[in-house]
């Protein structure tokens, strides 16, 4: 099987939850701090060794193909006033030798759906998802994306990224069932899209990072609307597990839920103590406020 080099950002999602934010604007353009949300995972998969960028795109996400080409008038006006340092920062939003590739997904018929469209471009070879509202930070461990492939390095066949939530949440994700209790890596034996709390078999969440090899299309292909009456990946996946290998993986790190405002402003709060710039200036301001009072206090 060839090395991975592929990763898919299905990026036509409504971003419904952050409206009027999302109005007019992708979701996965909203900032931590000052990088958007998309640009976190792009640096995740190429941490990873991806180095062919493909999103699956819709309506007014613009935004998304003009962030990562180059920004001509912005690099010569940066260039003439001497702003070095803002200059490459602009340059480094593109890696160098990646290639970014857009598809569009004319309708938003589910996540299923949406990583079917990556299809004709990726063909039979192993691939990445990532969905950029799950922002991960493997810290210490290195990116979570990176850990998945060295285990898809060492196994061949496809990983799931999977953590332990709150029963009271199963509701919210894909949730697998895996062939022993506890261990870092495991083998699946089922996975389900979104259950009650009450029939969940487990508690373990599939969190926004998949590896798949090619043969997840043709199970795409087949499957019937799932879960709110869309193509759900999941469903591809409970197909794909039939005949091939799949295993969840426990990585190593905090996810992020930034598709929620919770989720988005925890990330903004502690990326923002981490920030090289603000993060001290943010960190004395917050033990300056007492953090049990509710609004900051009114200006005089
Ligand atoms: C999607 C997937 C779900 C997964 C979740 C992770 O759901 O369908 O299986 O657990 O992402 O964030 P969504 O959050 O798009 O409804």
């Amino acid at each position: 099987m060839k090395k991975l080099t592929k990763a898919v950002f299905p990026v036509a999602g409504m971003g419904s939850r952050f409206l009027p934010a999302t109005k007019a604007s992708p979701k996965e353009m909203m900032p931590i701090v000052d990088k958007p949300l998309i640009q976190y995972a792009v640096e995740e998969a190429v941490a990873a060794g991806v180095t062919d960028l493909v999103f699956i795109t819709g309506r007014s996400k613009r935004a998304i193909e003009d962030h990562f080409d180059k920004a001509y008038e912005l690099e010569t006006e940066l260039e003439a006033r001497g702003k070095d340092a803002l200059l490459k920062i602009v340059r480094d939003t593109v890696p160098s030798g990646v290639n970014c590739i857009y598809i569009r997904q004319p309708e938003a018929l589910g996540l299923g759906h949406a990583v079917l469209c990556a299809a004709p471009v990726v063909g039979d070879d192993p691939f990445a998802v990532l969905l950029a509202d799950d922002l991960l930070d493997g810290a210490g461990s290195g990116p979570i994306m990176k850990q998945m492939v060295d285990v898809f390095d060492y196994h061949r066949c496809s990983v799931l990224g999977v953590m332990n939530v709150p029963r009271e949440q199963t509701g919210s994700y894909g949730i697998v069932s895996t062939e022993r209790d506890s261990g870092e890596v495991q083998r699946v034996t089922g996975i389900v899209e979104k259950p009650n709390p009450k029939d969940a078999p487990t508690t373990q969440a599939v969190v926004g990072r998949y590896i798949l090899t090619g043969s997840i299309f043709e199970h795409l292909r087949r499957i019937e609307p799932g879960a709110g009456g869309e193509l759900q990946l999941t469903d591809g996946i409970a197909s794909l597990l039939r005949e091939e290998a799949v295993l969840a993986h426990q990585f190593k790190g905090v996810r992020y839920d930034c598709g929620s405002k919770l989720g988005y402003l925890q990330a903004t709060l502690e990326l923002g103590l981490k920030h090289p710039e603000v993060g001290e200036a943010f960190a004395a301001y917050l033990s300056s406020r007492d953090l049990r009072a509710k609004p900051a206090p009114k200006a005089a």
